[in-house]
């Protein structure tokens, strides 16, 4: 299976951003066991400040793999650009958040993402990712036809 994580701002930062939220590994770091960990599986992974080049790279992705990881960071709670992208594309995409974000400031308690996601994962630090690898597998398993490999 072939499965791109998109992540947006500030999380090339993770490791030494805001730890006591975000947690102390870097994302090269953790990808790296996400890799091994996912060894049969096609793992990809960006990162981009920009909110116009995530639009670029699902749009891409499209064609090209069979679920999505997406952690749109801040552009969660603003990017109507984002959520219109998901409304166009028919591909999986999960949506992952590192921390709990119903739990923190009223303004990252609304997402303009969930809504359009096959499934929403936060929480979990950096975990959440991998519950989110597993949910697209889970369901790929179910459509098999549909594989990119
Ligand atoms: C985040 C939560 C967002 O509110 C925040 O802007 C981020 C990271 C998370 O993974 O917990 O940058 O998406």
């Amino acid at each position: 299976m072939k499965i791109l994580i998109i992540n947006g701002p500030n999380l090339n930062l993770l490791g030494r951003r805001e730890p006591e939220i975000y947690g102390t590994q870097s994302f090269s770091t953790y990808y790296e066991l996400l890799k091994k960990r996912y060894g049969i599986h096609q793992i990809d992974c960006r990162q981009t400040n920009h909110e116009g080049t995530i639009i670029d790279w699902l749009q891409e992705a499209e064609s090209q793999y069979d679920g999505i990881i997406l952690n749109p960071a801040a552009y969660t709670h603003t990017s109507i650009a984002i959520a219109d992208c998901l409304k166009a594309i028919n591909i999986p995409v999960v949506e992952v958040h590192i921390s709990d974000i119903r739990k923190r400031e009223k303004f990252r308690q609304h997402s303009y993402i969930s809504p359009l996601a096959a499934q929403t994962i936060m929480g979990k630090g950096l975990k959440s990712y991998d519950l989110g690898i597993d949910f697209l597998i889970q369901q790929n398993i179910s459509k098999p036809q549909n594989s990119k490999d």
